[in-house]
């Protein structure tokens, strides 16, 4: 993958990654964990923000990461993390608005200075999430090897040569492209990972594979071939350490699954086509704007509001 350009204008406008799927245990925060120190290994400056603030899974990780540092005096590679706080009320308008004014708050707080921002995001509809995807130039869906995990992106229709029309996921995501396209022109390049794939090639594989071009023609998204199921993608996880660190320094030797692991991440990255350049002060503008008018949609709306309404309805 490239890596990071310091001669770039001052002018900066973070890249906004999210990691998102309604299905639960596809893959989120594993995705975000990984895409987020490649990107640090690279050299760019890195900001991540957990809107799982129930689980939160990143914030976990990127704790874990500071105090291995600190133990072993190694330099471990830190983003600037934000960890929205939940809201506890009882009206769920209240909370998300809090929430959403917190993403927005670190969001201003690095766009000018970082190249990315990484977003994990829980498995949930709400309009808050709906919010997050249409702030994505990156989507990434991580999805299981499963037409279980594919039939929220599309329905499969049970004679696989056939078109099964968008499903809820789906929809949500084409959804929230039309919103940005109103926003600022910006198109959200949407990336469906292969997550946990496994080692042998089998039928269900295969088939996965052919229904998953088809499903890429529909929903205009591109597909990486993402991750396979490796325990050194899970293992390290209490240590804040991934296969990209070098794990010398936490008494493992580089095994072949780490350099496999390591190619893998590499791979997605460079499928990802990330920019190099930074995007321009109009994307900037349009954003602010677009902050402005969804805080003032929370304000403005009764309890109870239709959580499927968008800013701009
Ligand atoms: N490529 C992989 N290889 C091995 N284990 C994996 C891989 N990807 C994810 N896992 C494991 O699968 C489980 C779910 O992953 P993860 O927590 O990243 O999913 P998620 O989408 O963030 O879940 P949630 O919806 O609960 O936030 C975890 O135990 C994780 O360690
Ligand atoms: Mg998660």
């Amino acid at each position: 993958m490239h890596t990071a350009d310091h001669d770039a204008p001052d002018l900066r406008t973070a890249h906004v990654i999210v990691v998102a799927n309604e299905k639960g245990g596809s893959g989120k925060s594993t995705l975000s964990i990984h895409i987020s120190v490649a990107l640090l290994k690279a050299g760019f400056r890195v900001a991540t923000i957990d809107l799982d603030t129930r689980q939160r899974t990143l914030t976990r990780f990127f704790e874990n990461r500071l105090a291995f540092g600190r133990s072993t005096l190694s330099d471990v590679e830190m983003p600037r993390h934000f960890a929205p706080e939940r809201g506890e009320t009882s009206s769920a308008r209240d909370n998300e608005a809090s929430e959403f004014a917190q993403m927005a708050e670190a969001i201003g707080a690095v766009e000018h200075d970082y190249e990315f921002v990484v977003i994990d995001t829980p498995a949930s509809d709400s309009h808050l999430m709906r919010l997050a995807h249409s702030l994505a130039d990156t989507l990434v869906t991580p999805m299981n090897d499963s037409f279980i995990d594919m039939d929220g992106l599309a329905r499969v229709n049970p004679d696989r040569r056939q078109r099964g029309g968008v499903a809820h996921y789906g929809a949500l995501v084409l959804e929230a492209r039309r919103q940005r396209r109103m926003v600022d022109q910006g198109i959200i390049d949407w990336v469906l990972v292969r997550n946990r794939v496994a080692s042998l090639q089998t039928n269900n594989a295969k088939q996965i594979q052919l229904a998953l071009g088809r499903l890429a023609g529909e929903l205009q998204c591109r597909i990486a071939d993402g991750l396979h199921d490796r325990v050194i993608f899970r293992e390290l996880f209490p240590l804040g350490l991934t296969a990209l660190d070098a794990l010398e320094t936490a008494a493992h030797t580089l095994t072949s699954s780490q350099l496999s692991a390591r190619d893998e991440v590499t791979g997605l990255l460079a499928t990802l086509r990330l920019p190099t350049r930074l995007e321009s002060g109009e994307h900037l503008a349009a954003r602010h704007i677009w902050f402005d008018a969804t805080a003032s949609y929370y304000k403005d709306r009764p309890a109870g509001f239709d959580a499927t309404c968008s800013p701009s309805a």
